[in-house]
């Protein structure tokens, strides 16, 4: 079995003391896997991703990154530590040409490898190369994913973390961003993906994971949990079943 990049135990999250949103949610992410955490709406998805980041209050359980015990690390030292945070919204700067974003994300590498390694991102990304001097702003909505995801990975993550890529894009750019991701993926990056898009999401992933009132409730094989009676039953209807066939909807 190949190496634990990720390992979350009986995590313990939440924005307000006394009120927990994360209840105890463990799971494991393994070297160049892409794991997948689904799960209905105010699961607690976003939260448990956030909590990992440093983003949300950990009031229990552990984060381990690469073995190193990251629980109380600090959002901005994330990056630094091998953890790199895509947010839904708000994960690019709107007003700055995409060569700024991608350069203002480069923070943590030496100032001599910077050049070198924007073009590595222009090569994974041709888009990106061809809009340089666009401002972030006026990119598609694929294309925005495209810049937050490369302002990511810039730094060389341990994981790359993303929550919901996919949300909000007309159906030819969520599967430009799910090409990407499983192109990313075979260059050996590790990925944690939270998806509403489940189908797709599964379609990409190794592994994955349901989350239901902040604790993970379930786990599979990516491939096998489509299909899985249990997933259908934990989301209560909320996604195309069999359930639906030949049914009012
Ligand atoms: N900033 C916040 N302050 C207080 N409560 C919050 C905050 N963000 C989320 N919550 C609460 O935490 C719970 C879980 O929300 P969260 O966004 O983590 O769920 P989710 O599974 O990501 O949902 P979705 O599928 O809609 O993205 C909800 O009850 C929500 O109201
Ligand atoms: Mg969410």
């Amino acid at each position: 079995m190949s190496e634990t990049v990720l390992d979350v135990r009986d995590l313990e999250a939440g924005y307000e003391p006394g009120v927990p949103i994360v209840r105890g949610a463990s799971i494991t992410v393994r070297k160049s896997e892409i794991v997948v955490v689904l799960g209905p709406n105010g699961a607690g998805k976003s939260s448990f991703i956030k909590a990992i980041a440093g983003l949300v209050p950990i009031t229990g359980g552990t984060v381990l990154l690469d073995g190193k015990d990251i629980t109380a690390a600090p959002a901005h030292t994330m990056v630094r530590l091998g953890l790199a945070f895509v947010p839904q919204t708000e994960n690019i700067f709107q007003l700055m040409s995409v060569e700024d974003n991608l350069k203002v994300a480069c923070g943590i590498l030496e100032r001599r490898e910077i050049p070198a390694r924007i073009d590595e991102m222009y090569a994974a990304f041709p888009d990106l190369m061809r809009q340089r001097r666009t401002a972030a702003g006026n990119l598609s909505g694929g294309q925005r994913q495209m810049l937050a995801v490369a302002r990511a990975l810039i730094v060389h993550p341990k994981v790359l973390v993303l929550d919901e890529p996919s949300a909000g894009l007309s159906p030819k750019f969520v599967s430009m961003v799910f090409e990407m991701l499983a192109g990313i993926r075979k260059s050996g990056v590790t990925i944690l993906l939270v998806e509403q898009n489940a189908k797709a999401a599964l379609a990409i992933g190794d592994r994955a994971y349901v989350l239901v009132e902040g604790k993970d409730r379930h786990e599979g094989i990516a491939s096998e949990l489509w299909n899985d009676p249990v997933v259908a039953e934990l989301y209560l209807g909320q996604r195309p079943s069999h359930a639906s066939k030949g049914g009012v909807a």
